[in-house]
């Protein structure tokens, strides 16, 4: 099974367009399934979720639509709070969280600090999130740090970098999965899914279910995952592992 599956929730607005309502919506119709997945995620035993759910660059969107993204976040949040805890889930948020208005910011922190114990699942929504901006964080933390001579520059390796990131306590994602039709990675964990498997889905977000979900999985499974080795040597380690 993977333990970290990360999803750009892509094409609530064509989903509301498409018949002719809001784009509003279509964001509505998004939360639902963002409800839906959790639960599935919760009963196949996945023990992280990470989702893309506002970035850097959707500020730049209507003004009417950013705020009505804002409202649904925050009472999406406050609604669920005993759902999560009833489920074992830990709320848990990434990405320049200060840009967020102040009431959601609230929602957010109180929501995270009641779910923080007795979990099984952590869900991780990235919210005022991008890729580049995270990166950007990273390096002057770490130039400040280098200047404040607590690290040296020579000692900053892979996991210094890791552990500077928003998803510091976090496995790198084993799946990554788009829906909506876009083939692309719109600015989301850049660093992190390195060796992430990809799955694109024409399926628009408020569409996507746990029959989605689980046949992506099954495909994941069938993936050879080689880390840049050899099949015959990914096949060797596997006979090992199991003779052990
Ligand atoms: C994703 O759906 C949700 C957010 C980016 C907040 P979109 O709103 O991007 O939907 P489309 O891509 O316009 O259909
Ligand atoms: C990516 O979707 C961001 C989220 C899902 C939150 P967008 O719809 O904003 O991506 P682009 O702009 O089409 O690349
Ligand atoms: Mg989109």
């Amino acid at each position: 099974m993977p333990q970290h599956i990360a999803i750009i929730m892509d094409g609530n607005g064509r989903w509301a367009q498409q018949r002719g309502m809001d784009r509003i919506m279509g964001h509505k119709a998004g939360a639902e399934t963002v409800r839906r997945m959790v639960e599935e995620c919760v009963r196949l035993g996945i023990p992280y979720l990470t989702l893309y759910a506002f970035s850097t660059e959707n500020w730049n969107r209507p003004q009417y639509e950013v705020e009505a993204l804002m409202r649904l976040l925050s009472s999406s949040i406050r609604q669920e709070v005993p759902k999560l805890k009833e489920n074992h889930v830990r709320l848990n948020a990434i990405g320049h969280l200060e840009d967020l208005p102040q009431v959601c910011r609230e929602e957010l922190e109180e929501a995270c600090r009641l779910t923080a114990h007795d979990f099984s699942l952590t869900l991780t929504l990235s919210l005022s999130y991008s890729g580049r901006s995270e990166l950007k964080y990273c390096m002057r933390q770490l130039a400040q740090q280098a200047a404040d001579g607590t690290i040296n520059s020579q000692d900053i390796d892979e996991q210094t970098i890791s552990k500077n990131l928003y998803t510091a306590d976090l496995p790198d994602p084993d799946i990554l999965i788009r829906t909506g039709g876009e083939q692309r990675i719109s600015n989301f964990l850049l660093w992190q899914i390195a060796y992430a498997e990809l799955f694109f889905t024409p399926v628009m977000w408020p569409d996507f279910n746990g029959q989605h979900l689980r046949e992506i999985i099954q495909q994941y499974q069938n993936r050879e995952r080689r880390f840049g080795k050899t099949s015959a040597q990914v096949q060797q380690e596997s006979l090992s592992q199991a003779q052990k």
